[in-house]
């Protein structure tokens, strides 16, 4: 499959910004200006608080609605946390696992695999983020490190589920700091992901799973970081916070 085939994806990550409230007239401002058949696949994920007054404010457009994390388990003596069913049921299509933020608090591979094939079981995209920190990248350390967090992740699913994932690398120095990474950065990592999941798991889910770069990606950089044959999409923080910024990096990715 060539890049043609893959849909490009455009998903925002408010992080813990923007209530329930908000929803609403960043909803009306957003899909105002969208077509109900967006070239992109457009994706909010926004807190859990959020998701109920989201899946409401957006049932009439294309854009859909993830979460943050989810736990490992289905159900069970949890207290704070939510599961895969629970985001489903929410009406959530999508959930970010293994977000830089979350692994700064101590997730390790091993607990994103497992929130991964969470997500899977209960029918929801997974959106896995990998990324390296500065100092990795100066210790020559990325590809080794982004090739065991992609395939310590994904090492347990099946072909069939496997091409349901989407990828984000996200490099944490790029990450709300301004930093974008050059255009040549993004795809050759994405360029070495893809080449990974070739080697691990054949050509044509290689070709099929999507890999989005995230990293202060915004309206003035977004359209030469999607040009490359590599990057399908984006992972987009501060940026998705406005409707109209936000619809700017749709624009570009169409
Ligand atoms: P940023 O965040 O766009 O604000 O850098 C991206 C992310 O963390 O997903």
């Amino acid at each position: 499959m060539n890049r043609q085939k893959r849909r490009p994806v455009i998903a925002g990550n408010w992080k813990m910004n923007l209530t329930p409230q908000d929803t609403i007239p960043y909803a009306a401002a957003l899909t105002a200006e969208l077509s109900d058949r967006a070239d992109s696949e457009i994706i909010l994920c926004v807190p859990a608080v959020d998701i109920a007054a989201a899946v409401s404010a957006f049932s009439k457009s294309c854009v859909r609605v993830g979460g943050q994390n989810l736990h490992p388990a289905d159900s069970g003596a949890h207290t704070g946390e939510i599961s895969g069913p629970m985001l489903a049921a929410a009406g959530c299509s999508h959930v970010i696992v293994g977000h830089s933020e979350r692994r700064a608090m101590g997730e390790s591979n091993e607990l994103v695999r497992q929130k991964l094939e969470a997500a899977l079981r209960a029918g929801l995209v997974p959106i896995l983020c990998v990324g390296e920190s500065l100092q990795q990248r100066e210790n020559g350390e990325t590809d080794s490190l982004l090739t065991e967090q992609l395939v310590s992740a994904l090492s347990e699913t099946g072909p069939e589920l496997l091409r349901r994932v989407l990828v984000a690398y996200e490099p944490i120095w790029a990450i709300g700091t301004g930093r974008t990474a050059t255009p040549e950065q993004a795809q050759q990592v994405c360029a070495m992901l893809r080449e990974v999941l070739r080697r691990q798991f054949g050509e044509s889910c290689a070709d099929s799973i999507r890999i989005l770069y995230g990293g202060s990606m915004n309206e003035s950089n977004a359209a030469e970081l999607l040009a490359r044959p590599d990057i399908d999409g984006g992972l987009i923080g501060g940026a998705s916070l406005d409707p109209g910024r936000f619809l700017r990096i749709v624009r570009a990715a169409d």
